[in-house]
């Protein structure tokens, strides 16, 4: 049963930071068995930031890249919408400073979403929503999903951190994945699973109360949208689902495997065989990276569009975002056409493949400095000015400070301090 779908993410772009650490190598610090983490949590390393990189470094890299590689026309978007649950600032958005440092038209919205993990599909709901409001008039939108995840030193967290961002261009034109928005599954509950006060740089989690949670809002939604839908299990190419930690992905892919033999009352083919095939595929970017929060599920899209097998091209993907808290939804995508077009655009396996692996000591003393990063009197001046990346020098007199450059290529950044973006970004 195939649908109109005439918006969705016209491009996609990754990037993560620079540096990560192996998980072994933490394990080797906690004193704990490595595969616990490596199999009991299912990561292999977690990306690991440095001073000079934050969600709004993060995100504007995320962002020059999706405008350079798929020959974005700056004047052309009218919205930037970034989702994250590590904003920077209490009132001004992330979205805004992104605006400056990639040079984008005045005539343009800018705001931030949060709900934990789930901002980005918010943002992403809204961003398409936006779009076929326009009624033709070619309306594009940049949606950034971005976050640090950052849990005390020493919990049961922290070996599911990472940090990275995910920018999609929305538009009526969706040459890698449309929206099939014709059903809403939609799930809220006020929880107190995962959270993280104004007044700490770590976030607070209630582990298994919230592996229970999310199992719960992903059995509300996938029924409610196989009931509205008439979709059946097997209508579904893959399965995504939010990743905190790969194993989380498992876990889901089994209680769905559950629910579907208890709904069909007969035996279904074993559920790893199936998860092998039906969610493995988009995890392998996840167990490198960690949790990006909010990025997390749009992490696991463009691992498995840049390597899913050739033939993905039309396939129905069902996607499950969950944000703690909490708000979940689940909904479906189609592949578009000629993904040899836009596969090698999206940049995952060359983000991962220019990393350094820090050992445990500088794991510390990176945490350390870029926790020391967010006061006042913390800019310096840069040591090596025009790196080729963007880069947060610190806070000078209440604003925060960054320096990007303009490349060769002509993928424009722009320096920029919350004041200089006021007045900048004529685009
Ligand atoms: N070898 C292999 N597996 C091992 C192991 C070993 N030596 N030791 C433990 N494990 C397994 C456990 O059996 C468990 O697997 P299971 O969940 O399938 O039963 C897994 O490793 C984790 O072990 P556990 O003792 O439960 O870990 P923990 O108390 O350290 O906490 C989390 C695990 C996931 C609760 C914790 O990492 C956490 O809070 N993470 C953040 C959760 C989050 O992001 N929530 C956001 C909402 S989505």
């Amino acid at each position: 049963m195939e649908r109109e779908c005439r918006f969705g993410i016209e491009g996609m772009s990754v990037h993560v930071p620079r540096h990560c650490i192996d998980l072994g190598t933490l394990a080797a610090a906690r004193g704990i068995d490595p595969a616990k983490y490596y199999e009991g949590l299912g990561g292999r390393r977690m990306a690991v930031v440095s001073p000079d990189e934050d969600p709004v470094t993060m995100a504007a890299e995320a962002a020059r890249r999706l405008v350079a590689r798929h020959d974005v026309d700056r004047s052309e978007i009218g919205m930037v919408v970034v989702g994250s649950e590590t904003g920077v600032d209490a009132a001004k958005p992330i979205a805004s400073y992104v605006h400056g440092l990639i040079g984008l038209s005045p005539q343009c919205r800018t705001f931030d979403t949060q709900h934990a993990c789930y901002g980005a599909t918010a943002a992403l709901q809204l961003a398409a929503g936006w779009c076929i409001q326009g009624n033709g008039s070619r309306r594009k939108a940049i949606v950034i999903a971005t976050d640090i995840a950052r849990y005390e030193v020493g919990s049961a967290g922290e070996p599911t951190q990472g940090a990275g961002a995910i920018a999609m261009l929305v538009s009526c034109e969706p040459r890698v994945v449309a929206f099939d928005r014709h059903d809403e599954a939609v799930f809220t509950q006020d929880v107190m699973d995962f959270w993280r006060p104004h007044y700490r740089s770590t976030a607070m989690v209630d582990g298994r109360h919230s592996l229970d949670c999310y199992l719960r809002a992903l059995e509300h939604t996938w029924d409610a949208y196989l009931g509205s839908s008439g979709l059946r299990f097997e209508d579904f190419r893959h399965l995504l689902f939010h990743v905190p930690f790969p194993k989380m992905a498992h876990k889901a892919f089994h209680r769905l495997h559950e629910l579907e033999a208890a709904r069909r009352g007969v035996a279904m083919p074993p559920a790893e065989a199936m998860f092998d095939t039906l969610t493995r595929p988009s995890l392998w970017a996840n167990v490198e990276v960690g949790n990006i929060y909010s990025g997390s599920l749009y992490l696991a899209l463009a691992g498995l569009l840049e390597q899913g097998d050739a033939a993905i091209e039309g396939a129905r993907l069902g996607l499950f975002s969950y944000g703690s808290g909490c708000c979940a939804e689940f909904y479906s995508v189609l592949v578009g056409p000629d993904a040899t077009a836009w596969r090698g655009r999206i940049g995952v396996a060359e983000a991962l493949a220019g990393r350094v692996e820090v050992d445990y000591p500088t794991y510390v003393e990176m945490r350390t400095r870029s926790e020391g990063m967010a006061g006042d009197g913390s800019f310096r001046e840069p040591v090596h000015p025009g790196n080729g990346r963007v880069r947060f020098l610190g806070v000078r007199d209440h604003r925060r400070v960054y320096q990007a450059h303009i490349s060769p290529g002509g993928d424009q950044l722009r320096s920029c301090t919350s004041r200089a973006c006021a007045g900048a970004g004529s685009g």
